[in-house]
């Protein structure tokens, strides 16, 4: 693959949990369970393909609508997840990063982040960004209201800079897992310029082939930005002055 046709940026939703769990009789938070499984490999694979960075969706501001039960065994699995894997995603070089309104989250939770974001801020390896608790539309008014907080004039420029994904690039390529093909209130401002793949495995099915898949076609993508095909290098990619 030429370098530019290798997203530096991937996001995925991670849907179909549930689904993969009423398939086996379980409940449906051993879906869950099974999907931290599948974002430890899918993780590992993006470092291996060299995707600088990763960004998922693990709980979102509309999930709090959940039963109570699917929504506190959630929790517990992230604040657990995350004890039990930040060793070896440290060891392995990622540099974890927590995307999200925090005013809601126990204090469990919240100490788990700051540990596992304290732990990996030096490493060099594969950017891994969890949004929990996260919405498009949350991110949108919260930068919004830094920069009337700040006092600074609403440009793209400063609003860019306050959005919670400031230290990366726009993500490159959206994929979402499980069937569904719609955005649900995840990167609305930062995938304006994304390529969306919808695979049809669930997320816990998600492995290295289906991530090849999804990279093989975004590979095949003309990204224009807005411009037409002659204005574009031959190879595809965005002239320098551009
Ligand atoms: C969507 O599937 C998935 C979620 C709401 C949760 C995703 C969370 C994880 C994979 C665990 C993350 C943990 C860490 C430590 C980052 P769904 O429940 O909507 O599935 P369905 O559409 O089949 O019902």
């Amino acid at each position: 693959m030429t370098s530019h046709s290798l997203p530096v940026h991937v996001a995925i939703v991670m849907d179909g949990n549930g689904r993969w769990a009423s398939k086996r009789f379980l409940p449906r938070l051993a879906g869950h369970h099974q999907g931290v499984e599948s974002l430890k490999r899918c993780a590992k694979a993006c470092d291996a393909r060299g995707i600088r960075v990763l960004t998922v969706f693990a709980f979102s501001s509309e999930n709090w609508s959940r039963p109570a039960e699917e929504v506190s065994g959630l929790m517990d699995l992230f604040a657990m997840a995350l004890g039990r894997e930040v060793s070896q995603m440290h060891q392995e070089g990622v540099r974890m990063h927590f995307v999200g309104d925090r005013s809601k989250l126990s204090d469990r939770v919240l100490r788990e982040m700051e540990q596992a974001t304290a732990l990996t801020c030096n490493n060099t390896g594969l950017i891994l960004n969890i949004c929990f608790n996260y919405g498009g539309r949350w991110d949108i008014v919260q930068a919004v209201q830094s920069l009337i907080a700040k006092n600074l004039p609403a440009t793209e420029k400063n609003l860019c800079a306050m959005m919670s994904l400031a230290h990366v690039p726009d993500p490159d390529l959206v994929i979402r897992t499980g069937g569904e093909q719609r955005i649900s209130n995840f990167l609305l401002w930062q995938s304006a310029y994304a390529e969306f793949v919808f695979s049809e495995q669930l997320w816990p099915d998600f492995n290295e082939q289906e991530l090849d898949k999804a990279l093989q076609i975004f590979a095949k993508r003309q990204r224009r930005f807005g411009k037409i095909s002659p204005q574009l290098n031959a190879d595809g990619s965005l002239p320098l002055s551009s």
